[in-house]
This record gives C-alpha cells, structure tokens and sequence, in this order.
C-alpha cells in the first residue's frame, strides 16, 4: 500500500509549503499530495483553500490577487512562528525542485480552464510528462497523477493530458462513480475513506483500477484500508503510517 503524503507532511508543518514537502521527502515518503489555485494574473499557486486567510497573514480570495501580493504573504506561522519564512509556493517552483525526486499527486481546486491549460505547459516545460510518453498504471513509472472531485474538470484534463494517470476523488463510492472512472480512462478511484468497504474495494479492483483513499484521522482507519487492500492512503501523518503497516505486516 502506497503513502501519499497529504499537502506534505503536514502534521509537522505548514501544509502545501516547501518545508512541508521537504520534510515528508526527508522522512523517505516520495509520493506527495498538493492542491493547485489560479492567481488573478494567471500563476499557478499550491493552496488548498480557495483564499489565503486560514494559511497565510493575508486576507483574499487567491483569484482576486495578483502574484507580487501573494508572494508577500507568511504562510508559516499560522502553524508555528518558525516557519514564517514560508511562503505559498508557485507550482512552478514545485516543479523545479522536485524534478526526478518525487511523485506528485495535483488537485485541481477549481474548473477553469485557463487552469488547466498552464498546468499543462508547466508539465511539458519541465518535462514531468512527455507528450509522447505512453500511460501506465504503475505509479513507480509515473511521476504525477492529477486528482479532483470536479468531474467536468477531470473530463477536460484528461482530453488535454491523455499520458497521466487520473484520479477522482468522492465521499461516496457509487457505482455510477465506477462507471464514470471505466467510460471515461480516469484509472484512480478515492472514495472518503470512512465509506469504503471490502466489496467496493474488489469490485473496483475487479475493473482494474488503483483504488485511494482520504480523509483519514486514525490509524484504525489505515490497518482498515490495509486489511481491504486499498493501494494507496493520503495522510497527514505518513511516518505513523508507515509504523502501523510494518507492524501488521
Ligand atoms: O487527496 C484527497 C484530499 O486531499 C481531498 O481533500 O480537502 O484535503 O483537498 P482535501
Ligand atoms: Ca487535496
């Protein structure tokens, strides 16, 4: 089962932040969760919420602000005031910095297009995907999967990135979700983890897809998804994980 370390290791620091990806990195977990937002003059920003005000010392929707005020703000020390040199990192510096080192899973936090279309060059630009590299779902061949609860979002990602593995997040994991994943070659499906259970996670696996999971805040929760064999878990807390699934092993 594979850990994927949500908006980094975010247990022990600011999430979505550099030092927040550096540490999960560190800790030997390569497979790292982000969420991606689109600033007023179209830069690509690593985020979850849809404004600045629970993570930074700002105020504002981040599509209202253009980049020279978002690259102001402390996105530290609303988590600890030793990390107030963080700031919210562009995608673009992710791409950078974590070239041939990580895995990375992208949330698309909004339906724009324009989104969309710049994630994609970014991708191309720093050759995290070549447009004539065939799709696989081996994770280990791939270095970024992008994820959403956006159904039309996810439709348009995959027309435009048909080399990379696509997932679709939901709380519920209805069958009409299944059909939309196989109808549709989005590969990933990850239900809220408090929903799943045994039959779904074979019936999903019966149809060939990488079956995830979210939402957890227990370790009960990921000896569960252990013991149903769901391949991949998206924690806060990916050492604790780890632990847990070594001592049941
Ligand atoms: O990877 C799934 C998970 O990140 C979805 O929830 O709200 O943390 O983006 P959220
Ligand atoms: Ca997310």
């Amino acid at each position: 089962m594979e850990i994927i370390s949500h908006r980094g290791f975010s247990s022990e620091r600011p999430e979505n932040t550099i030092a927040s990806f550096d540490y999960a990195l560190e800790s030997g977990f390569s497979y790292l969760e982000l969420d991606i937002h689109l600033s007023k003059d179209g830069v690509l920003y690593v985020i979850h919420d849809d404004t600045v005000d629970r993570t930074t010392d700002g105020t504002g929707f981040i599509k209202n602000l253009n980049s020279h005020e978002i690259n102001m703000l402390d996105a530290g020390s609303w988590f600890d005031k030793k990390y107030s040199e963080q700031k919210i990192p562009t995608l673009e510096s992710i791409l950078i910095r974590y070239q041939n080192k990580a895995h990375l899973f992208i949330e698309l936090k909004s339906d724009s297009n324009e989104l969309i279309n710049t994630l994609r060059s970014l991708l191309v630009k720093y050759a995290w995907i070549q447009e004539t590299h065939p799709r696989t779902n081996t994770l280990e061949l791939q270095r970024v999967s992008i994820i959403s609860f956006l159904p039309s979002q996810l439709l348009r990602s995959v027309a435009l990135n048909p080399e990379i593995n696509h997932g679709f997040l939901m709380i519920e994991p209805l069958k009409e979700n299944i059909d939309f994943c196989l109808l549709n070659n989005i590969n990933g499906f990850f239900p809220y983890v408090e929903n799943l259970d045994q039959d779904i996670v074979d019936q999903v696996h019966r149809e060939g897809l990488f079956v995830g999971a979210w939402g957890f805040e227990s370790l009960i929760q990921v000896s569960k998804s252990l013991e149903m064999g769901v391949d991949g878990i998206t924690v806060d807390w990916p050492s604790k994980a780890l632990e847990m699934i070594l001592t049941e092993d």
